[in-house]
């Protein structure tokens, strides 16, 4: 990993996400996973068989919480109650970082339960960047924002989804947790290129990446997690773990979920792709200057 590594994000390998079909498999089997990611809303509970299994793993395996209700990007701000339970679960876990999403998701208190696309605006990065801040300093670890999947886009947009996710980033002083399928479909739906985007993101900040599989439909592609990771995917983690160094990363599959075997053997092809990377005399990741856009 290089020295210079942003904020000491530790590369823990190649991990898959903790699921509940998959319980009985890791509690009896113990097998050998470098890292699982757990969903932090399925474990913010009083008590018990979540947090039974969740002490189990935690005897055992590297732990990163990974949440979808932050919403980073809320103009209101984070909610309070939400950080209280999310800080009690982290000094469980002593996960050494937390990862959510760079979207927005509710109005005057209603939930949209999804992770809503960005106007890409200056005022919003700089929201945003607050509430990433307020986040780190109640939970005292450190944050990684995740970049969606997106379907639509705001008029009102200043800047490219990639160059907004670098001045949050960049504000907030925070890392990112580099999900390149969301580039991908996002890039396929909007009609950018994916490897701008990956080429112009400040690669020493990218603490960790996602690759998970998506649908195609005749007119867009769905961020759906029930799928093995395409190839032009596993394109995309090498081009982005050449420039961004090796990092942890993760396997996302949510739906169809198959045998615990399968998810680890689809998310250990990593490998092959590290093994490049690391042939390649991975650069230290340099900063790269900012978009002059203002
Ligand atoms: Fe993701």
């Amino acid at each position: 990993m290089p020295a210079n590594k942003f904020n000491g994000y530790t590369d823990y390998g190649i991990g898959i996400g903790l699921r509940i079909p998959h319980y009985e498999h890791i509690l009896s089997r113990k097998p050998s996973v470098d890292w699982f990611e757990i969903i932090s809303e399925n474990f913010m509970v009083d008590g018990g068989r979540p947090l039974e299994v969740l002490d189990q793993i935690l005897a055992q395996y590297q732990v990163v919480q990974h949440g979808v209700a932050m919403y980073f990007g809320a103009a209101a701000g984070p909610n309070k109650e939400h950080l209280r339970r999310l800080k009690t679960l982290t000094k469980r876990t002593k996960t050494p970082w937390l990862t959510d999403h760079l979207c927005w998701g509710s109005v005057d208190g209603t939930f949209s339960h999804d992770l809503l696309p960005m106007p890409y605006t200056f005022a919003a990065a700089k929201q945003t960047a607050a509430n990433i801040r307020q986040v780190r300093d109640t939970l005292e670890i450190p944050i990684a924002v995740e970049n969606v999947s997106s379907y639509t886009e705001f008029h009102v947009s200043e800047m490219t989804e990639w160059e907004f996710l670098s001045e949050v980033v960049e504000l907030a002083d925070c890392g990112i947790l580099l999900d390149v399928n969301n580039i991908y479909v996002s890039a396929k739906n909007h009609g950018f290129s994916a490897y701008d985007y990956i080429d112009n993101v400040p690669h020493h900040r990218v603490a960790q990446m996602h690759i998970a599989g998506h649908t195609k439909f005749e007119k867009y592609i769905l961020d759906t997690h029930d799928h093995p990771v395409l190839d032009p995917v596993w394109k995309l983690y090498a081009h982005a773990t050449k420039l961004c160094g090796v990092t942890a990363t993760l396997l996302e599959w949510d739906d169809k979920i198959p045998s615990f075997d399968e998810v680890h053997n689809e998310a250990l092809k990593a490998n092959e792709f590290i093994a490049q990377a690391r042939e390649a005399k991975i650069p230290v990741p340099q900063k790269i200057s900012r978009t002059k856009i203002r």
